[in-house]
């Protein structure tokens, strides 16, 4: 008998069959990422994904999770994430309560009430523990989304987390995955992790999508659009990323300029409605002033003259 979460992931026989169940989810995903995605799922490797903001890291984890049926468990990282946070906490007000019922109504077995406190119920099981349980539809998706910015110290104990996929709670014991995760790690690269981290995983750095790439993922995305106006705007984000700025456009500012020319029934980019939705595209005020006015019109010539010729 073949358990549910291997027919899940055996839905996975080729490179070809990663990149269709994903653009089953609307994501559109290039030869090589389906490529590592595919490996990371036959080999039971966990997935480090690096790349600049807003090129689809996060959401992969997510459409993954969608087209397999798994759950999709995940663990935003922030500075100063620590292990109570990131695997499990005790419900430290629920057991007072508990305490001050005891001693209302007269129980005198601090043994007993001892053990009554550290047990399931009063247990708070955060994203790591959560994915050790079992779940219907088979091992959850584990995303551990944006690990640059935690610290040295949290990368180490997620490097074990990672390999023995157990926690040990001192009041209950050894809690052991049935069957490991598919853990995808996410980087924006604010800062490198450590080799031994990404030495365990299939690494992969997840690039600006080329222009027929930012092109399918529109009209996925966004398909209203039509042809001619997904091209210019994809032509002028790509224009606008090889710019010298301070944070240039990702895929997820492509698609929301895009939504915002659909709302304005726009069918065409001119430099008055570009300078107007700038802020669609670009966040941060020096960026946006660079562009307005003269530089604008100079790249929407120079997207006609290469979308014309
Ligand atoms: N390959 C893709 N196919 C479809 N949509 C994409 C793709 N890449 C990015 N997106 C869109 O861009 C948005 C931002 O992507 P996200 O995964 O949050 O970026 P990251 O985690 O890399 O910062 C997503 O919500 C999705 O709508
Ligand atoms: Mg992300």
């Amino acid at each position: 008998m073949t358990d549910p979460a291997d027919r899940a992931v055996s839905k996975v026989q080729s490179i070809d069959d990663v990149q269709a169940l994903l653009a089953g989810q609307d994501y559109i995903c290039g030869r090589s990422l389906a490529t590592v995605t595919f490996l990371a799922l036959r080999l039971g490797r966990p997935l480090f994904l690096e790349g600049e903001a807003g090129t689809g890291k996060t959401e992969i984890a997510r459409a993954l999770a969608n087209a397999l049926g798994r759950r999709l468990i995940r663990l935003q990282c922030y500075e100063g994430l620590d292990s109570s946070s990131a695997v499990y906490e005790w419900n430290f007000a629920g057991q007072m309560i508990a305490i001050r019922a005891a001693e209302v109504s007269g129980m005198t077995d601090r043994d007993a009430l001892r053990s009554e406190l550290f047990t399931e119920d009063y247990l708070i099981a955060r994203p790591l523990l959560e994915a050790l349980r079992p779940q219907p539809g088979g091992a959850p998706v584990l995303l551990i989304d944006e690990i640059d910015r935690t610290d040295a110290p949290f990368e180490a104990f997620l490097l074990e987390a990672l390999s023995d996929f157990a926690v040990t709670i001192p009041e209950l014991g050894t809690i052991r995955a049935p069957e490991p995760p598919i853990v995808v790690l996410t980087s924006n690269r604010t800062r490198e992790v450590h080799d031994a981290l990404k030495r365990r995983c299939l690494y992969h750095w997840v690039d600006y999508p080329d222009f027929d790439r930012e092109i399918a993922i529109l009209r996925a995305r966004a398909p209203e659009a039509s042809e001619s106006l997904s091209r210019e705007i994809v032509a002028f984000v790509q224009a606008l990323r090889a710019e010298d700025l301070f944070k240039r456009p990702g895929v997820a500012e492509t698609i929301d300029w895009a939504r915002c020319l659909l709302a304005l029934d726009m069918m065409e980019l001119s430099p008055q409605v570009i300078a107007d939705t700038l802020g669609a595209i670009l966040k941060y005020q020096d960026d946006i002033q660079r562009l307005q006015g003269a530089e604008a019109t100079k790249l929407l010539d120079q997207v006609r003259r290469k979308l014309t010729g």
